[in-house]
């Protein structure tokens, strides 16, 4: 639109959630600084606190502030002092599904001079650089079940699966669109079809269809449970892969863990169609262990950033925020930093 300031919506939330979003504004700072762009950042408490305060999770006017702003950015949500999934299913889960972010990028990248756990000569020669797309809206996440009998012996609890053919065939195409611009053009479908026929043969049939209308993509199948031997065992053979939310949960833990780290890995909750604002957090939580002690690596957050830049069309910047995180990667060493030294290194490169 031609506007030289950017509005965006900043949720710290809880336990390191604060500590790491902190460097990520300071970063932010530094890689548009000098270029006429204001970022106009307005902070949003939710999470734990505010639960404790009032017992809101997203209150519908907060989600309808948050939707008139350009992106948001977010650190983590979860307190062990809040029941478990009050604070899921009450803010993060909404957000996603409300403001329509059905793409989770979740990219899986090592980086030169971070240690991988695995023999990567080895298993991986050409370096492992993959991005994992995981449906953001439906799937066993959107709440569709109940419990009867609760606390007795013959307690029922049904957690149903949802997929759609639109929900499944947007994010497809969008993972299609995303290989195609990649050099090797691939993208393997992770799911579970010979078990879970019903959801998994929409996936699969979507992928073929779809995939007719990019005819440079080669494709491929895994399922789920075979898709985590190769992530640890040959991860250099994925490029691209599209998968339920559930599979792309758990398989974006083990991608993250094979690249450096839930330190290391960002991710981006986009709305492609742009008709609401996209979320923009690294993949970990709020890490109660650490929290208020400087210990959070802040990088996830950083290369969060650089993908909220390249969302938002910046992509000089994103690929400067990127350059500046692999320089501070490559001569980390085994010293032992703070939360901001750390962002204050990154942001010095810049
Ligand atoms: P977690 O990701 O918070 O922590 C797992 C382990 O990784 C901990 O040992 C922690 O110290 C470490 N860790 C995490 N981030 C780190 C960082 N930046 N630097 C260094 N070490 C780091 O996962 P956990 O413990 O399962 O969950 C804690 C809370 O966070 C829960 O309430 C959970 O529901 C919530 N959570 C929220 C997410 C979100 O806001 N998107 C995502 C995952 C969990
Ligand atoms: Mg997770």
């Amino acid at each position: 639109t031609g506007t030289d300031t950017v509005n965006l919506a900043v949720i710290g939330g809880d336990g390191i959630g604060p500590e790491v979003v902190a460097e990520g504004l300071k970063v932010l700072e530094a890689a548009t600084a000098g270029t006429g762009t204001k970022f106009h950042t307005t902070e949003y408490d939710l999470g734990a606190r505010r639960w404790h305060a009032t017992g809101e999770t997203l209150p519908d006017s907060v989600l309808e502030e948050l939707r008139g702003h350009d992106a948001i950015l977010l650190g983590a949500i979860g307190d062990p002092t809040v029941p478990s999934g009050v604070l899921e299913r009450g803010v993060l889960l909404p957000l996603r599904f409300a403001l329509e972010q059905y793409v989770n990028l979740r990219p899986a990248k090592l980086f030169p001079g971070v240690q991988s756990p695995l023999a990567v000569e080895r298993v991986a020669p050409d370096g492992i650089d993959f991005v994992v797309v995981r449906e953001g809206t439906e799937g066993p996440y959107v709440g569709n079940g109940g419990a009867l009998r609760t606390g007795t012996p013959h307690e029922i609890a049904t957690e149903v699966s949802v997929n759609t053919r639109f929900g499944v065939e947007r994010v497809v195409r969008d993972a299609f669109a995303r290989a195609q611009g990649r050099p090797r053009q691939h993208l393997t479908l992770v799911h579970k079809h010979n078990v879970l026929t019903h959801a998994g043969h929409l996936w699969r049939r979507t992928v073929e269809e779809v995939g007719v209308e990019f005819p440079e993509v080669t494709t491929a199948y895994q399922h789920v449970d075979a898709a985590t031997i190769f992530l640890a065992t040959d991860p250099g053979r994925f490029d691209v892969i599209v998968t339920d939310n559930l599979f792309g949960d758990i398989i974006t833990d083990i991608a993250a863990a094979i690249v450096g780290g839930i330190g290391l890995a960002a991710s981006a909750n986009i709305n492609p169609e742009r008709t609401a604002p996209s979320m923009f957090e690294p993949v970990h939580g709020s890490a109660p262990d650490i929290a208020g002690q400087a210990k959070a690596d802040p990088t996830a957050t950083i290369l969060s950033v650089g993908m909220l830049l390249e969302h938002l069309g910046r992509s000089d910047e994103a690929a400067r925020v990127e350059r500046a995180v692999e320089a501070d990667l490559a001569s980390r060493g085994d010293a032992v930093r703070s939360t901001p030294e750390v962002g204050d290194a990154i942001a010095s490169v810049l």
